[in-house]
């Protein structure tokens, strides 16, 4: 047992669809979260400012004494995830191999289209991991660099949201592609939209959620799970942006209500 919470990081309120999926399935883990929305969003950054933003992050979750460190952002794992995972004891899990093993599990055709930030499909990750694990596979690749400041900026739903989506999964159309990752932690709030526009026969696979299986099973093997019932859980959300527009959007989409502390790198 270990009653030290789990450490999420982002560049802003994407990870909180990850989070969403941990609280289903583990309600007895507690939860600290670092958002960086003040500088996100990361997608069109260099790499070296990626690598440092999400070193900084990391070290601030250190200091909050978590058993394990969730990378709860494509971009993120994207760049820095192997250096980070070597270079600390702790179990640091990324988004990219779990969403990459699902798709392949999904995919009947062996066509599947990936979207991510602009670093995330620049870098080509989700191909490779992907055809590393089934050569065979073809994928599709393509950056929506205008998704995150939609969601960072809580317009999820109405028809700006819509006429963006459409306009960008344009290039989709007759691609033959039956499964489609999210390959950013943002994207699943856009998702009944991202659904609609590419039609109801092409699975869509949530990266951040499947991550969540192995979280539990790295619990598991380490024989870290947090005590059941035993204490009230206290999660801490932090953001380095206004905490009030993260606690609206984190609220609508937890359903619940929490504490945000606005904090300074
Ligand atoms: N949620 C981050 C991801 O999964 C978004 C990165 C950004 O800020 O561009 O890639």
């Amino acid at each position: 047992m270990d009653n030290r919470p789990i450490g999420f990081l982002d560049s802003g309120v994407g990870g909180l669809t990850v989070v969403k999926e941990l609280m289903r399935q583990l309600p007895h883990e507690e939860i600290v979260y670092i958002g960086d929305s003040a500088r996100a969003p990361y997608g069109p950054r260099s790499r070296e400012q990626i690598r440092e933003f999400t070193w900084e992050l990391v070290q601030f979750l250190l200091k909050k004494e978590v058993k394990m460190i969730v990378f709860a952002c494509n971009t993120a794992t994207a760049v820095v995830w192997e250096e980070v995972k070597e270079a600390l004891e702790i179990p640091v899990l990324g988004v990219i191999l779990p969403g990459a093993s699902a798709a392949i599990q999904a995919t009947k055709n062996g066509r599947i289209g990936v979207i991510g930030t602009p670093m995330t499909i620049q870098s080509d990750i989700y191909r490779e991991k992907i055809t590393n694990l089934a050569p065979q596979m073809v994928v599709e690749s393509l950056s929506c660099p205008r998704f995150v400041p939609l969601v960072e900026s809580g317009e999820i739903k109405g028809s700006l949201s819509k006429k963006v989506v459409y306009e960008t999964l344009a290039p989709f159309s007759g691609s033959g592609i039956d499964t489609l990752v999210l390959g950013c932690t943002h994207y699943p709030l856009l998702r009944p939209i991202i659904q609609h526009v590419v039609g109801k026969e092409v699975t869509l696979i949530d990266s951040g959620a499947e991550c969540i299986r192995d979280v539990s099973v790295l619990l598991n093997y380490f024989e870290i799970n947090h005590e059941r019932g035993k204490f009230p859980l206290k999660h801490r959300f932090y953001t380095t942006a206004s905490a009030n527009q993260f606690q609206k959007i984190a609220e609508e989409w937890l359903g619940q209500a929490i504490q945000v502390e606005q904090v300074t790198l």
